[in-house]
């Protein structure tokens, strides 16, 4: 499957809202508007057109015209931030062609290229098993898990934690 991994634009915000409308939320956080709104699309690109190269990178994956997925990299703060945690979401009819494996790849790049970091964190679900095989095949590395941290939907997860490394030079 042929994608595109680029910058947001403010246009892309109705193919936003259409994108949240296509995902399954089984493992994703609860904070997420639901339903999301044209307005709730608007809000986020603009704190991305604030952050973008900052403290942040965020990326729309595209396949031909349609907006499929995304990736973002939030700088952390504080005594954390030379840490980023990474989050992403494809379209549940995209799942299992190997796009979040590469767009994560290419994301990850950009980050540690634009930021002033020396590590991005993954957190996720231990049941969520695609996810942390796109992490691991992106050289992310099991460095624990929280137990029984995250309840949804009625049932108790542990959260995994992963963590890729900046590499020397890179
Ligand atoms: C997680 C998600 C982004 C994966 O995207 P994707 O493009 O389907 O992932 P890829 O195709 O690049 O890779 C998925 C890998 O997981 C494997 N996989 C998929 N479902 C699996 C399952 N139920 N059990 C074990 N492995 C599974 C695939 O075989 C593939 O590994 P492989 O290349 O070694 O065979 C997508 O499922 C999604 O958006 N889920 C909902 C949102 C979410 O969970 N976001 C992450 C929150 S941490």
């Amino acid at each position: 499957m042929q994608i595109q991994v680029k910058r947001w634009q403010p246009e892309d915000a109705a193919a936003l809202a259409a994108l949240f409308g296509g995902v399954d939320r089984g493992f994703l956080s609860d904070r997420l508007p639901n339903p999301y709104t044209r307005q709730d699309a608007d809000f986020w690109l603009s704190r991305v057109q604030e952050r973008e190269g900052h403290s942040g990178v965020y990326r729309a994956i595209w396949a031909g015209d349609q907006l499929v997925g995304m990736v973002s990299v939030d700088q952390k703060e504080d005594v954390c931030r030379k840490d980023a945690e990474i989050s992403y979401l494809l379209l549940t009819a995209q799942w299992s062609r190997g796009i979040m494996t590469e767009a994560v790849g290419q994301t990850c790049v950009a980050a540690f290229q634009e930021l002033d970091i020396l590590r991005i964190t993954g957190q996720v679900y231990d049941a969520n098993l695609a996810s942390r095989r796109v992490l691991e095949k992106n050289g992310f590395v099991l460095e624990g898990a929280m137990k029984n941290a995250v309840f949804k939907n009625g049932r108790l997860y542990d959260l995994c934690i992963y963590g890729k490394q900046k590499e020397q030079g890179s």
